[in-house]
């Protein structure tokens, strides 16, 4: 496969079934899939930005960017956001599409005056992609409580040539991501 061969567009309702079909056989449950159709649907997300790679008419990998809040969920906010999910379906992972996702994602977050991107996810990964481990050492305390041993997996990125563009304090996501449950292992 070549990437040059991967196409990415910005999702709209007609997209819905192969957004669910990515995310269920990237993680091989309905759980995110279920939590991706939730998180589409949310307004307090908005403005989302949900991207799908099609590889020919295959599509291939999907990622999604909502809305976060410092401490209280008011529309006197500055823009940010947080990544969740990222999915690549088995047969396309570790060929640069979760890359060439997020890259995207980030230059129309920019565009849209987007300051910030926060993401619990692989501690590994997505530092390659200019994020830093452990925000809560910065000042930017997760929704809910994550264990110490997995403290690295919260991770931000600045979008600004400042490091920390925006206040610091607990980050409320939207209300779907808003569930202790999805602050667990
Ligand atoms: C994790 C995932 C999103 C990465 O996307 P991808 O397209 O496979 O990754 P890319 O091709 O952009 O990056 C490949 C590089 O990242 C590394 N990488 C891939 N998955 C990784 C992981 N889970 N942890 C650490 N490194 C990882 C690869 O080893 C590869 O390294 P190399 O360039 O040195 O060979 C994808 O594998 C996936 O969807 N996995 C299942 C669902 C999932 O875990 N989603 C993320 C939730 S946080």
């Amino acid at each position: 496969m070549n990437l040059n061969d991967i196409t990415i567009i910005k999702t709209d309702d007609s997209h819905f079934n192969d957004i669910m079909t990515v995310e269920e056989r990237a993680f091989g449950t309905d759980k995110e899939a279920d939590l991706t159709a939730a998180l589409l649907k949310d307004k307090t997300g908005e403005p989302a930005i949900s991207l799908l790679a099609y590889h020919k008419d295959k599509a291939v990998g999907h990622i999604l960017f909502t809305r976060c809040y410092v401490d209280e969920m008011t529309t006197k906010q500055p823009l940010f956001h947080i990544l969740a999910p990222l999915a690549i379906i088995p047969e396309y992972q570790k060929m640069g599409v979760g890359g060439l996702l997020i890259n995207e994602g980030h230059k129309l977050l920019k565009e849209m005056g987007s300051l910030m991107v926060f993401v619990l996810g692989h501690i590994d990964y997505y530092p390659r992609h200019g994020y830093i481990n452990d925000a809560t050492q910065f000042g930017y305390s997760p929704t809910y409580p994550i264990p110490e041993k997995v403290k690295d997996a919260w991770m931000v990125r600045s979008l600004t040539k400042e490091e920390f563009p925006i206040k610091k304090g607990r980050i409320l996501c939207c209300e779907e991501l808003n569930r202790p449950e999805h602050w667990r292992e």
